[in-house]
């Protein structure tokens, strides 16, 4: 069978600690992806996020995207690449062009961004995005959308988010490795945003949380933009841990009997129930109260949920997030995990999976689903953003092409 035109497809990868995730999906009219082709693989080589075995997690990569094109009959030509680790950083920058009485256009907006970002960042550092939270012209301030406004002088405050320059590079030696391009790297959390928020939910404010096997990702949107971004390396893999010491058995087995009978709240499991727990070295399986589990679980919720909130405060931002909290990532899917959650930080909370998709649904329709389905729905709103582009005047595009080669953008 031949393989199928690539043209409008998108490709996303999620290297994760726990499980490789490739997906592919075709940019519909009506704003939705048609999800084309899945392909998953247990991740080989990865620790809290970050690249520890080169060949390992190639060799994972590329299992997982051959069995993503089988699925899609196409090649991938290029993919979006989720990235995360403890190396992400944020911060709030704002920059200032004058505009001297004249209609602000696609250009002036283009030397405000410009300008914002123009601050120091270490050789050491790259930075992943630089997101526009809102202008300022003159004295009206939180402008969304500045094109045409009149006036002397535009600010522009935006979120920058950056990583370690080496370890991007290592994600891409792998994807190297793999023999795949990558178009382009995106924080986790913020494809995780993606694909799982409502536009009400941007406005009020809300906290992505993404709770993956080696690390907490997270951004806060506040007022229809994103103020704070972080990454907290500790999640499902230490639980995991907890209970193979605990209870003594091998590491597969501890993550089975977490998957299948753990819960985060304790008070929420039935003091009578039993389950069998293998042991190690050719020894008896035991029968434990299942109440027994949840007493080890509940104290590293607790600890992430309580990461969490220091992270939200130290943001400045525990008031401006009405809409309270999406939890996406694997370890969001733990029973209890959501009332935990709601107990401790006092707001709502609830599981986010993947909004706006068609067709292999049944794929992508989990929260640990959410970054790679959110690297497409980022790819599509990039290719919204060129069209848009390409319906303007000649000379504009010609003005911003220019400023990409000089690597501005
Ligand atoms: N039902 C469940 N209950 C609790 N934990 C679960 C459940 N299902 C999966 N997990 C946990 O979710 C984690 C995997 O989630 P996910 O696929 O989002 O991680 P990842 O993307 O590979 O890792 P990371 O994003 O941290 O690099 C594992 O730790 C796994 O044990
Ligand atoms: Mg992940």
């Amino acid at each position: 069978m031949s393989k199928v035109e690539s043209g409008n497809i998108i490709f996303g990868l999620d290297v994760g600690t726990h499980q490789i995730k490739a997906l592919a999906g075709e940019v519909l009219a009506d704003g939705f992806i048609n999800i084309v082709g899945v392909g998953t693989h247990p991740a080989k080589g990865m620790d809290k996020g970050g690249v520890n075995d080169l060949n390992l997690v190639a060799q994972s990569i590329q299992k997982a995207v051959n069995e993503m094109e089988v699925f899609a009959n196409c090649k991938a030509s290029s993919v979006n690449l989720a990235i995360t680790g403890r190396h992400v950083q944020c911060q709030n920058e704002s920059g200032m062009v004058p505009i001297n009485h004249h209609e602000v256009d696609q250009d002036d907006i283009d030397n405000v961004i410009h300008a914002a970002r123009s601050v120091p960042i270490p050789a050491e550092r790259r930075i992943l995005h630089v997101l526009p939270q809102e202008y300022s012209v003159d004295v009206q301030e939180r402008v969304k959308n500045p094109m045409g406004m009149s006036g002397v002088r535009m600010e522009a405050n935006v979120h920058m988010i950056t990583c370690a320059d080496d370890m991007a590079k290592n994600y891409i030696k792998c994807t190297d490795r793999a023999e795949i391009k990558v178009e382009q790297m995106v924080f986790s959390a913020l494809a995780s945003s993606y694909s799982v928020l409502t536009d009400d939910e941007r406005e009020l404010g809300v906290c992505v949380v993404d709770i993956g096997a080696g690390t907490i990702d997270l951004v806060i949107y506040a007022e229809g933009a994103i103020r704070h971004s972080a990454v907290i390396p500790v999640a499902g893999n230490q639980i995991t841990g907890d209970i193979a010491k605990i209870f003594r058995t091998p590491i597969n087995n501890a993550e089975a009997l977490k998957v299948k009978y753990a819960c985060a709240l304790k008070d929420m499991v039935n003091q009578e129930q039993t389950i069998q727990v293998p042991s190690v070295g050719g020894r008896e399986a035991r029968n434990m109260a299942r109440h027994t589990l949840a007493e080890v679980i509940e104290p590293r919720y607790q600890e992430i949920f309580e990461l969490v909130r220091d992270q939200i405060r130290s943001s400045g931002l525990d008031e401006q997030i009405a809409a309270g909290l999406v939890l996406t990532g694997g370890s969001a899917k733990m029973e209890g995990a959501v009332e935990f959650a709601e107990e401790i930080f006092q707001m709502p909370v609830r599981i986010g999976k993947p909004l706006q998709v068609k067709g292999l649904t049944d794929y992508v329709n989990d929260p640990s689903m959410a970054v790679a389905t959110g690297l497409l729905q980022y790819g599509r709103a990039e290719l919204d953003e060129t069209q848009t582009i390409q319906k303007m005047p000649e000379e504009s595009v010609f003005k911003r092409i220019k400023a990409w080669f000089k690597g501005e953008f």
